[in-house]
């Protein structure tokens, strides 16, 4: 069968992505990766702050196909730990991806599937951030705005989203006296 060729509109500004389908992501759902376990229970005892959403084109998840969609992490922070997405491997290891950032600060942290290897990178308006094949990714925003991205991936890439649950990332991104410090996860397990 013969797919036919669609636009979808990514706006600047808002990180919309039409038409599209879209995943929310609340502190409840990423909680047991932050550091401070206290202030996480603090923030969850009055709120449940919105994270991040995800807004997916539709595209068939098989080989030759190219996933694309935005990424939206709103400005935030439990204690001094930048808010941040779950992060992930893609289930077929042998799949790079392409995050060009539209909006915003961020961080990218990339792992080597035995956290041996780690890499931070500036994510901010104009960066094409390029996640080899293999690294497990996370990214966070460091700034007071949306951080907003776009990313280009295998759409039969998958995510493994359990390894990460185990290990989390060897390198965590904090605000110390007002500047943005990337530290060694002292909970990392590998
Ligand atoms: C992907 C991309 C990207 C990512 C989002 C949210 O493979 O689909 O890396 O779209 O999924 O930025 O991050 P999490 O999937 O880790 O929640
Ligand atoms: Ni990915």
């Amino acid at each position: 069968k013969l797919f036919r060729p669609f636009n979808v509109v990514v706006d600047f500004e808002t990180g919309n992505l039409t038409p599209g389908k879209k995943i929310t992501r609340y502190l409840s759902d990423i909680q047991h990766f932050f550091l401070d376990k206290e202030k996480v229970k603090a923030v969850l005892a009055k709120e449940n702050p919105l994270v991040y959403e995800v807004i997916y084109a539709e595209v068939p998840e098989e080989p030759g196909h190219l996933a694309h969609c935005t990424t939206i992490i709103y400005p935030g922070k439990v204690g001094n730990e930048f808010f941040f997405t779950k992060g992930h491997l893609h289930e077929k290891l042998e799949t790079a991806e392409i995050y060009f950032t539209l909006k915003g600060q961020g961080r990218l942290i990339m792992a080597s599937p035995d956290g041996e290897e780690c890499e931070v990178l500036e994510m901010f308006p104009g960066s094409a951030s390029y996640i080899p094949p293999s690294w497990s990714h996370r990214s966070v925003n460091v700034g007071g705005e949306p951080l907003i991205f776009y990313c280009i991936f295998f759409a039969d890439a998958g995510h493994d989203y359990a390894t990460i649950d185990k290990t989390g990332f060897p390198k965590v991104v904090l605000e110390r006296n007002g500047e943005v410090v990337v530290e060694n996860n002292p909970n990392w397990k590998k």
